[in-house]
């Protein structure tokens, strides 16, 4: 009876439940995922003084349906655009405008969701235009440092709460501020699927990892205070409350047998382990 409890949901979800992704399902969402990432590698040299985030935000929705996917954001709970584009001291969010400009010594992010065959990949990358300030140099390396340390705890039987703990030491230690307001997520069948995935915690909390599960990573991490606060014109644009300087990276991770798949990786920085 447990067993076959278990057999039926299998690539499906009860509420609140993580989702054990099938073969099938897999092979999808991988798929998925390296367009999202091909994505954030053609709109590199685009990234320049004097384009707007408008511009940025077109090219990538015509990258990503002439390879035969949908951007997810569009039309999400009433999302206007294809690809969210964050500069500075915005956290997440950020609302492609032709009213911003990049200027020297901007930092952003630019995050990618896509949906390919039904199934989502979400992954996002922060980009500088030259030159930029030590100060913000700094705070893109340690934020890289602690997805890649988030990632590091992900294997069968290890708990969720690990990934936040890693993530948030790290920060702590360089005194940055991790945004709590904002997580990751399942992904998938879905854009947003259980479990919340947070960039702070304790390592013995949260769920167990298993086989088959996938969710992102996306620490945003702030150069001051934690806190956040969302723009109360659009409802979406998300700030950090002293107006410092903050960043993000984003992948989509799959729980191996034995450790974990960065789907999102088409670089081959994370061997699968
Ligand atoms: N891609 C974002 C994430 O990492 C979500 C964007 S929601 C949107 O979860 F509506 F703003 F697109
Ligand atoms: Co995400
Ligand atoms: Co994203």
């Amino acid at each position: 009876m447990r067993n076959l409890a278990r057999k039926i949901l299998r690539g499906r979800s009860r509420k609140n439940e993580i989702i054990i992704k099938t073969p099938e399902q897999i092979e999808g969402i991988r798929r998925s995922c390296r367009l999202a990432a091909e994505a954030l590698d053609f709109i590199e040299p685009h990234v320049q003084e004097g384009v707007s985030t408008d511009a940025l935000d077109r090219m990538l929705e015509e990258f990503i349906r002439d390879h035969g996917a949908v951007p997810a954001p569009k039309g999400y709970r009433g999302y206007p655009r294809a690809t969210c584009i964050s500069l500075n001291e915005v956290v997440c969010h950020g609302i492609p405008s032709e009213r911003i400009v990049l200027k020297k010594g901007d930092i952003l992010n630019i995050d990618v969701t896509t949906i390919l065959d039904g199934y989502y990949g979400d992954t996002s990358r922060m980009y500088a235009v030259e030159p930029i300030s030590d100060a913000a140099r700094r705070l893109l390396k340690v934020t890289k440092e602690c997805l890649d340390l988030g990632i590091a705890q992900v294997r069968p039987g290890n708990r969720f709460g690990a990934i936040g703990a890693a993530i948030e030491t790290h920060a702590r230690a360089h005194g940055y501020g991790v945004v709590y307001q904002f997580c990751g997520h399942g992904v998938g069948l879905k854009f947003h699927e259980p479990p919340d995935v947070m960039h702070v915690g304790r390592p013995h909390d949260g769920p167990v990892m298993k086989p088959g599960m996938i969710f992102t990573i996306e620490p945003m991490i702030n150069e001051g205070k934690s806190r956040v606060t969302v723009d109360a014109a659009d409802g979406w644009t998300a700030r950090t409350i002293d107006r410092k300087l903050s960043a993000q990276y984003e992948h989509t991770v799959l729980v191996t047998p034995t450790g974990y798949e960065v789907l999102t990786d088409i670089h081959g920085e994370y061997p699968a382990t």
